[in-house]
């Protein structure tokens, strides 16, 4: 059962999805600013409550908007940023640098003097040649960098191929298996432009049990003991598992998060360390859950005997998750969402293209053109990978909470889409 009001309509953290639908137009991203609140203080709580150091670093690669860097900051959470663009968004919503960490592998010249010169926090480095950028970078600016290792722990997390990370044949991270990591250990370790304060691994997204959790935590232990080395810092990612469909069954994120806890305890316990800080780096689980995307529903097409197609005004270019990894999401009738299911349908998009789906199959009230229809689920990942496919404007952004709303992410316009196109003047009456 969906919450809804007294006029039968979904409501979103007691605001009306219809009302809002027509207030800001569609596809419209919801976000319920109380649930992403409880989610990064559930994260927090666990640390307390286990009493161990900690810092929880939002991925905001999920979600990467100046809205969210205050809510996280308001919270007292970390963020992570994966690009001079994302640093950029992180610092014009006045985001503390120090509280930012930078993750990539090919980060170029460029972002990391932009980091540097913003006084990021950390910088996790992932490759020789950034070792050396960034030496050179802190040498130039005259500061002493604080930084992670980024290794590439080797451990395959059940997930789609394209989220996983953590498998050796990976583009991310100093290979542990070939002496790489020590190799960068050696090098991090004696310049003192750096101040080595850890180690970091991230296996995958959308993973569903603890035991890729555990492993790693113990192997980057266990990894940092073998160097003779006690880290301040074990930084073991994201990617907690969340639902999308019922098919998904994530366990609560105390249960990842105090796996990681006890095998850290335990590790700095067999090693007489000082207990290292435990960082985290969650980004699907804090937005995804508390987005969703609604939209209004135009053509039908009935198949006999085959499929019935339900169109809607966005698609692809607002949630390429679908067509990109076959993901699936439930959707609900905003106008009327506890009304009995009748017939299974495809919900498509608006682009030309097959694959732009956004519900594979789900058994829904029968719709007609006007509909509001609400996919849940869709924060995170959706406008972060929203793209202008079709030429179609990206759609705009509302924050909701306690009953009320505030447009975070204004709509693109037609004028957005072209104004950075120039027009073309040569001839053809070429002369060479
Ligand atoms: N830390 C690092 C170093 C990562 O590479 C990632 C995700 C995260 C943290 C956050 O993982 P999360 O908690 O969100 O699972 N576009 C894909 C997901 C790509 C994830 C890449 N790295 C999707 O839509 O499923």
């Amino acid at each position: 059962n969906y919450p809804t009001n007294e006029q039968n309509h979904l409501t979103i953290d007691h605001v009306d999805a219809v009302d809002l639908a027509s207030t800001y137009g569609t596809p419209l991203y919801v976000y319920d600013v109380t649930k992403i609140r409880q989610t990064m203080r559930a994260f927090k709580a666990i640390f307390e409550k286990e009493n161990v150091p900690y810092i929880v670093s939002y991925a905001s690669k999920a979600f990467a908007t100046k809205a969210i860097y205050q809510v996280a900051q308001q919270e007292g959470i970390h963020a992570d940023v994966v690009s001079g663009g994302e640093l950029y968004t992180a610092i014009q919503a006045g985001f503390n640098p120090k509280h930012l960490s930078f993750n990539g592998n090919n980060k170029s010249w460029d972002e990391l003097m932009m980091a540097v010169q913003q006084g990021i926090g950390t910088v996790i480095v992932d490759n020789f040649l950034e070792l050396q950028l960034l030496s050179e970078i802190a040498e130039k600016c005259q500061v002493v960098q604080d930084i992670l290792l980024r290794i590439s722990p080797g451990i395959s997390a059940h997930t789609h191929e394209f989220i996983s990370t953590g498998q050796q044949d990976s583009k991310f991270g100093f290979d542990l298996l070939t002496g790489q990591a020590k190799a960068a250990y050696d090098i991090a370790s004696q310049d003192s432009h750096f101040h080595l304060r850890g180690l970091h691994a991230h296996i995958g997204s959308q993973i569903f049990d603890v035991t890729g959790f555990e492993k790693n935590a113990a192997l980057l232990a266990d990894t940092a003991q073998s160097w003779g080395w006690q880290p301040d810092i074990i930084n073991v990612g994201g990617g907690f598992g969340i639902r999308y469909t019922d098919d998904d069954e994530p366990l609560p994120e105390s249960d990842y998060v105090s796996a990681i806890i006890r095998t850290l305890k335990g590790k700095a316990a067999e090693y007489d360390w000082k207990m290292p800080e435990i960082w985290i780096e969650p980004g699907r689980s804090v937005v995804g859950p508390a987005g969703q995307t609604l939209y209004t529903v135009g053509a039908r097409k009935d198949i006999p005997d085959m499929r019935h197609y339900i169109a809607v005004d966005g698609g692809m270019g607002d949630n390429i998750r679908p067509a990109l990894y076959e993901a699936n999401y439930e959707a609900v009738l905003a106008n009327q969402p506890n009304i009995p299911a009748q017939e299974v349908v495809r919900v498509a998009g608006k682009y030309c293209e097959s694959g732009d789906v956004l519900v594979w199959q789900q058994k829904l009230p029968k719709t007609q053109a006007g509909d509001i229809l609400s996919v849940l689920a869709t924060g995170a990942y959706g406008y972060a990978m929203a793209s202008n496919y079709n030429r179609n404007p990206r759609p705009a952004v509302v924050f909701v909470e306690n009953g009320q709303h505030q447009l975070v992410v204004a709509r693109e316009t037609y004028e957005h889409i072209a104004a950075l196109d120039r027009d073309y003047t040569l001839s053809a009456n070429m002369t060479h």
